[in-house]
């Protein structure tokens, strides 16, 4: 009997919508919101309105492309968190309501482990997935996590970032040279021209497995005002170095901490996901060090590396064969855990 699940995810500034059967993804449809653009951040309260002009739609879209009837629903599964409450409300009561009028049981899934499962997302019956154990490098906005996965819900951090994210890293700096937010992808586009060796910036001394990242922007900053001081036309004339030099950085700190937690787990397998895995540099970064030391790599669809439905309706698929529901009363998380 094949199980079909629809998914959902409001956690931040997308509104997605995914149908899974059996594991193969039928659809995945995301809205962005631009609203926020001019911000220069997420505003919670917009993203929870545009949140809720979406929500039908997409999901009405999702359905349709997947040629779905909401009738052929086995489950329903939504981000719980952690995220904005008041965005994860907005799936979350959306999902109880639909879930009732269906008659159909709900799904919670955490936003972390549904970055973790995407590699499991197949769009066809013998698409490669990875093998247990193995690593998960979750970099986003929010989130620079170590995962150790052992089964599809069986997952262990092993070290986290202590102050920034690595995206907050990209995003802070990127701020400071003017760049538009989020301003990660803009320093990935400008480093593909310059040189990642002029510069030197700050890395963290910490010890175990955990990151820091907020004394290398400090570092960056410093280094700008000085510069900044001699020159004032220094940042306009130095762009693509600050970018690669930035970047190559947090690769730097990133790996590192990494190639600890391979010695020390002994797994073949290294996985990347969250919106940093987009990252040019990192993708190619993790493929040679996986390559040079003899593992599997595991890089993600761009698609699949921002917030989307499709990672969600997977964790959900496997919570549902584990029969792990969901209560009505259960509210949204806006933290951590995992
Ligand atoms: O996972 P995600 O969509 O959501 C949050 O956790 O917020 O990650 C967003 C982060 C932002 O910091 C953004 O700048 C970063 O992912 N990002 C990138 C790239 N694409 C997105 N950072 C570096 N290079 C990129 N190409």
């Amino acid at each position: 009997m094949s199980i079909t699940i629809l998914g959902i995810e409001s956690s931040c500034d997308d509104t997605s919508a995914a149908v899974i059967r059996d594991g193969i993804l039928l659809s995945n449809v995301i809205a962005s919101q631009k609203v926020h653009e001019e911000y220069g951040g997420v505003v919670p309260e917009l993203a929870s309105r545009a949140h809720q002009q979406n929500i039908v739609p997409v999901v009405d879209a999702a359905l349709k492309r997947a040629g779905v009837d909401k009738g052929d629903l086995d489950a329903i599964a939504f981000t719980r968190g952690p995220g904005l409450l008041g965005s994860l409300l907005v799936g979350t009561s959306f999902a109880k309501g639909l879930s009732l009028g269906l008659r159909i049981p709900i799904v919670d899934v955490n936003h972390l482990h549904g970055h973790v499962l995407s590699h499991f997302v197949r769009r066809k019956e013998d698409d490669v997935v990875p093998e247990f154990p193995f690593l998960c490098l979750l970099i986003s906005g929010g989130n620079s996590q170590i995962v150790l996965v052992r089964s599809y819900n069986d997952m262990e951090i092993l070290g986290q970032t202590i102050d920034d994210a690595a995206g907050e890293a990209f995003d802070k700096c990127a701020k400071v040279m003017g760049l538009p937010y989020p301003g990660g992808p803009y320093i990935d586009r400008l480093a593909a021209e310059g040189d990642p060796k002029r510069f030197r910036f700050a890395k963290p001394h910490i010890p175990g497995l955990d990151y820091s990242f907020s004394g290398l922007k400090t570092s960056f900053l410093y280094t700008l005002r000085d510069e900044l001081k001699a020159d004032p036309d220094f940042l306009k004339n130095n762009m693509a170095d600050l970018a690669a030099s930035l970047q190559a950085t947090i690769i730097d700190i990133l790996l590192h901490k990494l190639d600890l937690a391979v010695k020390q787990t002994g797994v073949k397998t290294v996985a990347i996901g969250g919106g940093v895995s987009a990252n040019s540099g990192v993708r190619q970064a993790i493929a040679d060090y996986c390559e040079r030391r003899g593992l599997t790599a595991f890089i993600p669809e761009r698609a699949f590396t921002t917030d989307n439905a499709a990672m969600v309706a997977i964790a959900g698929y496997y919570k549902y064969l584990d029969k792990e529901f969901c209560r009505y009363d259960s509210a949204p998380f806006a933290r951590v855990t995992m």
